[in-house]
């Protein structure tokens, strides 16, 4: 019903999988940054978040369906960390979202973060789309900036397509001995059954088109009910800080309800319940990382905080 979707939020998606798989490149691909090589040894310690508007996802897939329709306002993608150390982040992040992305490297297969990952979704029955991400280091592979998937594929060479058909059908074998049934997107026949492989490439940008414009599909197709704004607040905590001039600030994502500065809130604390009032505000700028904080805008204007809450939303924000 036309109504329904008017009032849709941004679906909530989370990146999983093995370290190194490439998720934090995969989302600087998106965002045109460079988040990852600043990270500490390359590696993600926190749960990052990123809004993308539906205009820069238009923007991006539109090489594939000029005429795709975007009835969500964008998407929020949060970043989890693949180091087996940090299972209650990638709980955390699973337990957040509406759907998720599990990235797998093709050079490598499942890996034991991987399963790990594959299991959380599995408890939470929430759907995934994989990605089979660093099709570019197949060797003698010709990259093609920001392609759609089945158009680069048809312009390699044939040796790279068998080796690329080799390491598809390993991964696939891989997934069914989880007792899961996988193919790549555009084959597959039996949606909701089977789940859909997307062949990606961090560093070209390729089949990044063909993953942006599946998640929002599934998003668009299957959750509607899930994604209708309701009025009633669902916040939850990402982190809690301390940060010089603005005191202790916590990092939330808004999934439905509106909040203002000046609103009554109650948190959890370790001693017990937190009662405090919100006294800004303060989201990352469309396309930037929740971790980096320079990018913030502050609202409405900076001044040292005892308490203040940044935050990123699926939903809106009123500024008073
Ligand atoms: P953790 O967050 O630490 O679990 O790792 P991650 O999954 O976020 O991987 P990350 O983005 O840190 O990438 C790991 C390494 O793989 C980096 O050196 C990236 O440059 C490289 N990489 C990621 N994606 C690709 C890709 O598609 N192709 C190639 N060739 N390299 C990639
Ligand atoms: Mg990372
Ligand atoms: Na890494």
């Amino acid at each position: 019903p036309k109504q329904a979707e008017e009032n849709l939020r941004s679906p909530i998606c989370c990146i999983m999988g093995h370290v190194d798989t490439g998720k934090t490149k995969l989302l600087d691909c998106i965002r045109g940054t460079n988040v990852q090589e600043g990270e500490a040894g390359g590696i993600t310690q926190q749960i990052g978040a990123t809004y993308f508007p539906a205009e820069n996802i238009r923007e991006r897939t539109k090489e594939l369906k000029a005429d795709a329709k975007l009835n969500v306002p964008g998407l929020l993608v949060i970043d989890t960390p693949g180091h087996e150390s940090f299972t209650n982040l990638r709980s955390r992040g699973s337990g957040l979202c509406d759907i998720a992305i599990l990235v797998v490297d093709i050079m490598h297969g499942l890996e034991p973060q991987t399963i790990e990952s594959l299991n959380l979704l599995r408890m939470r029955n929430t759907e995934f789309i994989v990605a089979l991400n660093k099709v570019d280091r197949l060797y003698a592979w010709k990259a093609q900036r920001n392609a759609p998937i089945r158009k680069t594929l048809k312009q390699q060479s044939k040796d790279v397509q068998n080796e690329f058909d080799r390491r598809l059908i390993e991964v696939i074998t891989q997934f069914k001995e989880q007792g899961l049934n996988t193919e790549l997107y555009y084959k597959n026949k039996d949606m909701g059954e089977t789940f859909n492989i997307v062949p990606t490439s961090a560093i070209s940008g390729e089949g990044i088109p063909d993953l942006l414009l599946l998640l929002i599909q599934w998003s668009q197709k299957t959750m509607i009910e899930k994604l209708t704004f309701r009025n009633e607040v669902q916040c939850t905590v990402l982190e809690v800080k301390v940060i010089e001039g603005h005191g202790t600030t916590i990092d939330v994502v808004l999934v439905n309800g509106v909040l203002h500065e000046g609103d009554q809130i109650v948190v959890c604390g370790l001693q017990g319940p937190i009662v405090t009032t919100i006294r800004a505000l303060l989201t990352p700028h469309p396309m930037k990382e929740l971790r980096v904080k320079v990018w913030f805008c502050v609202l409405p204007f900076c001044r040292p905080f005892p308490f203040s809450l940044f935050f990123l939303c699926s939903s809106y924000v009123e500024y008073l």
